[in-house]
């Protein structure tokens, strides 16, 4: 048994936040964001807690806030960071969705948004293109594998996204 909460995992910019609001706005859910929620905590963008703190400190936050997320929240959504799928309980927090969308098309989206350069600064795993594209080949299959439904989302704009998914859990 989970929470009946609709957790979406999927690689940095995919979309997960643009397909929360969109599933909010579709439906009698709320949601939260696992990013929004660290940065609230510690005061702090996770730019600057990468930098000041290091990676490690902040997957530790991450883990607290699984932790925090199994015990608290209930029929809710969940729009994750990209590494959150590694956290070992997120099975017992809800279903899990993972936005699936190729390397290429990511970057696409994210470049041609009008705010790309603030996409692209925030994330610090995405200030080396090359290592970025190394972190998403290695996490492709791990995503796959975490996740109870899969949703291609390249071609699909965020709301019918979202209604593709409410179909799919019968919501
Ligand atoms: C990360 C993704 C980011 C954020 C952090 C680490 C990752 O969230 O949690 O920079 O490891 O993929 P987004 O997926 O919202 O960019």
């Amino acid at each position: 048994m989970n929470n009946e909460n609709i957790i979406l995992i999927g690689f940095m910019g995919v979309g997960k936040g643009t397909v929360a609001r969109a599933l909010v706005k579709q439906s009698d859910y709320f949601a939260v964001d696992t990013d929004d929620l660290i940065e609230s905590l510690e005061n702090k963008k996770i730019k600057k807690i990468f930098e000041e703190n290091g990676e490690p400190y902040f997957r530790a936050l991450e883990k607290k806030c699984a932790l925090w997320c199994e015990n608290n929240i209930k029929n809710s959504i969940i729009s994750t960071g990209g590494g959150f799928y590694k956290q070992p309980n997120i099975k017992k927090i809800g279903k899990i969705i993972y936005l699936q969308s190729t390397f290429d098309k990511i970057l696409e989206g994210i470049q041609s948004s009008p705010n790309a350069k603030k996409k692209l600064k925030k994330r610090p795993l995405l200030s080396n293109l090359e290592e970025a594209k190394k972190i998403y080949n290695q996490r492709v299959k791990e995503y796959e594998k975490v996740a109870d439904i899969i949703i291609n989302v390249e071609e699909w704009d965020e709301n019918i996204s979202a209604k593709k998914i409410l179909d799919l859990l019968n919501k």
